[in-house]
């Protein structure tokens, strides 16, 4: 197998190892095994005067593969061992490198002795993004040749580095532009020739002064703030052993800890996720009518919140984008506010003026639908009115290009619906951003019931051309995200009816990691937001036939208390910080009182934790039975992308199989009894109660 992935040849006296194992050239056991071949034939080839180490296809090794991390046997030390090899050749090993050189690809270069990229290589150790720290000795080579203070950097955040950062920083040798194999053959001759002694990373010295001695004690106490990532100071140690340690034995201190952080939770759950976005990249079936439209030109109607964060993204990369609004001042405040947003991040030093002028001058503003006649892509995003919206799909239907894809940004109407006004619903998409829309990552990918195949791979292929996160959801009320929101905010207003306050409510939420508890989210996000859907709801008879939904929104909102934007609402603010508010504790009483719920003082927060995620949890298990979603993963990425869950706990689902599938219907059955289940709250979903009589794990579904 290993002659697949690695093969060794002499070319005119210099051994050449070819790693081939697509699509990223990854370290497998074969791959390692097929290395360690490849030097036993180098060490016998007596005529090769030099080594170059060659990666072919779109990049040199990306990392160790992340899927073998899984076997119980898994081992980093064959690897650390075939780099020791190459550290230890009396023939100077050259590396060439291209496309992205991470992880263990790194790792790999680094135990090189002379390491040259093409321009657009991009280096880094992104390990710590999955809970793990560089394994094969990277936390000891990174330090000895880039110096403390930036390999603390690079490998704590996983950030990657351009070629010429990485020259300047001394991590590679020289950055040329030409065939890697023709250059790698060049350098090889040359080293060869010269005769010097070759430079082996692990005989390099770290100097230990006082910046060294900062970073590392710099780095320890901002990771101690940090405790749910135990990677972090696992790498501080790693590198403080780098700097303290003779490098085998600072190697030890780094397989150990990579070996525990392995087999931690924190670790399998966020691999989870590394793969569980890319799965939801990928639509079931949709190949080969799927291929994408091109988009080079997009254009937007309504420049409000949405609107102009939306066309942000596209500035951003480059493709022209015209913003359609109803007046000139609804335009121009806009236009505005995008270019506010755009100067706070030249402020912030993100952006230079250049880049800020480049992106305004690809946004143009009408108040004409007609300049929107040659965009390839059209995303509607006006007010969340079904008439206004179908008026405005219907004259999109009629002014965009034939080929050309429409969206809808909608969060609550039917895609269907939508779709069949434009008299062209083969045409229509939901692209679902979320509010900032230029920060959030998350995109949900409605598709409608006569969505085209290539109309969804377009609007999946043009989400992570932005740098979104597309997920696929089919249609329902509130797709995935806000769909399974809806018990998770039902469960609140209840339990501020019964009696616990909107802070003790976030702290337990919080304990968990959530970013933000669902009180101050409410806030956040906007009172007014959450009570417009539940009127909205109301309006439609859409709502549950329970006289006790949701009374404490809709109240709030009727008080003026819209959130953060006016200063008070589940909390008043002292500019963007909360403070308990004891009107808030009153107004519940009155509520509780009119609806007739007794008020309890033992709310625990175990309760609180179960009555608002259980019920989430079987709300995306009822999603996926119905075909919303494709697989558990797709609801873990919109809850790790969207809505601030813990990436380190995988998501809701994920975090269901850790709790055992049983012990949640059993709890969600407790509910029931003790609560009284007859609008059908407590009543677990017909997919979860399969799952747990045939004893299966939701990681190991699929709807097939
Ligand atoms: N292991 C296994 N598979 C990997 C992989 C890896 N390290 N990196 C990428 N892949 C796979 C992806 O799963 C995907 O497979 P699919 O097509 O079946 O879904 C395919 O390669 C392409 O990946 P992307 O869709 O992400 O392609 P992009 O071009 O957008 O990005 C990339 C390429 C920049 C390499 C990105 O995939 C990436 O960041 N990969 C992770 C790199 C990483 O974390 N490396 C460190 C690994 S840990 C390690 O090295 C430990 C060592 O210290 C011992
Ligand atoms: P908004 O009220 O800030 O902006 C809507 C804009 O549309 C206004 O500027 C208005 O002048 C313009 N408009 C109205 N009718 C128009 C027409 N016929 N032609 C051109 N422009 C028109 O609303 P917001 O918050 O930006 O919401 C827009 C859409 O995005 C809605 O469908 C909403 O549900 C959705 N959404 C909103 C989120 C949020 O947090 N605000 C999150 C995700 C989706």
């Amino acid at each position: 197998m290993s002659i697949n992935v690695v093969r060794y040849e002499n070319r005119s006296d210099i051994g050449l190892v070819v790693i081939s194992n697509p699509p990223v050239n990854a370290i497998s056991p074969e791959v390692t095994e097929g290395l360690r071949k490849a030097l036993d034939t180098f060490d016998a080839d007596s005529e090769a005067k030099a080594l170059v180490v060659h990666c072919e296809g779109r990049t040199f090794v990306a990392g160790g593969d992340i899927g073998s991390f899984e076997a119980p046997d898994f081992d980093t030390r064959p690897f650390s061992s075939v780099l020791s090899r190459l550290d230890a050749s009396p023939r100077p090993v050259v590396a060439t490198l291209h496309g992205t050189v991470l992880g263990g690809g790194l790792e790999l270069a680094m135990a090189c002795h002379f390491r040259l990229a093409l321009p657009a290589t991009r280096l880094g150790m992104p390990e710590v993004k999955l809970g793990l720290l560089p394994g094969s000795q990277g936390t000891q080579r990174l330090p000895r040749l880039a110096g403390v203070p930036l390999a603390l950097d690079l490998i704590l955040t996983g950030r990657l580095i351009a070629a010429q950062d990485a020259l300047s920083a001394g991590i590679i040798d020289d950055v040329a532009d030409g065939d890697p194999l023709a250059l790698g053959f060049a350098a090889a001759e040359r080293i060869a020739e010269t005769k010097v002694t070759v430079r082996r990373t692990s005989t390099m010295k770290i100097a230990v002064n006082a910046a060294t001695t900062r970073a590392l004690s710099e780095a320890a106490a901002s990771v101690a703030k940090k405790p749910a990532y135990p990677a972090l100071s696992a790498i501080v140690r790693s590198v403080d052993a780098a700097v303290n340690l003779p490098f085998h034995e600072g190697e030890e201190v780094e397989a150990r800890a990579f070996e525990q952080l392995r087999l931690s939770d924190t670790s399998r759950a966020l691999r989870h996720l590394f793969f569980a976005e890319r799965a939801a990249a990928r639509v079931p079936g949709l190949a080969p009518a799927g291929r994408p439209r091109e988009v080079c030109s997009v254009g937007i109607v309504g420049a409000g919140t949405m609107g102009g964060g939306i066309a942000m993204n596209f500035a951003n990369v480059g493709i022209p984008v015209v913003l359609v609004e109803t007046t000139d001042d609804a335009l121009n405040r806009g236009l505005a506010t995008v270019r506010k947003n755009y100067e706070a991040s030249a402020a912030k030093g993100k952006l230079s003026t250049e880049q800020v002028e480049k992106r305004l001058s690809l946004l143009s503003g009408r108040l004409d639908y007609a300049s929107l006649s040659n965009c390839d892509l059209v995303i509607e995003a006006v007010f969340e009115n079904l008439q206004i919206k179908k008026d405005v799909c219907a004259r999109l239907g009629r002014v965009c290009k034939e080929g050309a894809v429409i969206a809808t940004n909608t969060s609550t109407l039917d895609v269907d619906v939508l779709a069949e006004a434009t008299a062209r619903p083969a045409d229509v998409v939901g692209m679902h951003f979320f509010s900032p829309a230029n920060v959030m990552r998350l995109l949900e990918v409605v598709r409608g019931a006569k969505t085209a195949p290539d109309v969804l791979s377009t609007a999946m292929q043009v989400s992570r051309r932005i740098g979104k996160t597309p997920v696929v959801s089919g249609v329902c009320y509130g797709f995935i995200g806000n769909r399974m929101l809806e018990p998770y905010m039902r469960e609140t207003e209840f339990l501020l009816l019964e009696g616990a306050l909107p802070e003790q409510i976030d702290a337990a939420i919080e304990s968990l990691g959530m970013a933000m508890g669902p009180c101050r989210m409410s806030d956040l996000s906007g009172v007014d937001v959450g009570a417009k859907v539940v009127n909205g709801q109301a309006e439609a008879g859409e709502l549950p036939p329970d006289p006790h939904y949701r009374p404490v929104v809709r109240k709030l909102f009727e008080l003026g208390r819209h959130g953060q934007k006016t200063q008070t609402g589940y909390y008043r603010y002292e500019g963007r910080i909360p403070k308990p508010d004891p009107t808030v504790a009153t107004i519940c009483v009155d509520l509780g009182r009119q609806h007739g719920i007794t008020r309890r003082g033992d709310i625990t927060d175990q309760e609180i934790i179960q009555r608002l995620m259980y019920t989430l949890i079987n709300e995306g298990i009822q999603i996926l039975d119905e075909g919303v979603s494709y697989r558990p993963g797709d609801v873990d990425v919109v809850w790790t992308a969207g809505y601030g869950f813990p990436d380190y706990r995988g998501g809701p689902l994920y975090m269901a199989d850790q709790i055992g599938l049983a012990e949640i219907q059993k709890t969600l059955e407790h509910y029931g009894r003790v609560r009284g289940d007859q609008f059908g709250y407590w009543t677990p979903s017909r997919l979860l109660n399969e799952l747990v009589a045939t004893g299966q794990r939701l990681g190991a579904w699929t709807k097939e």
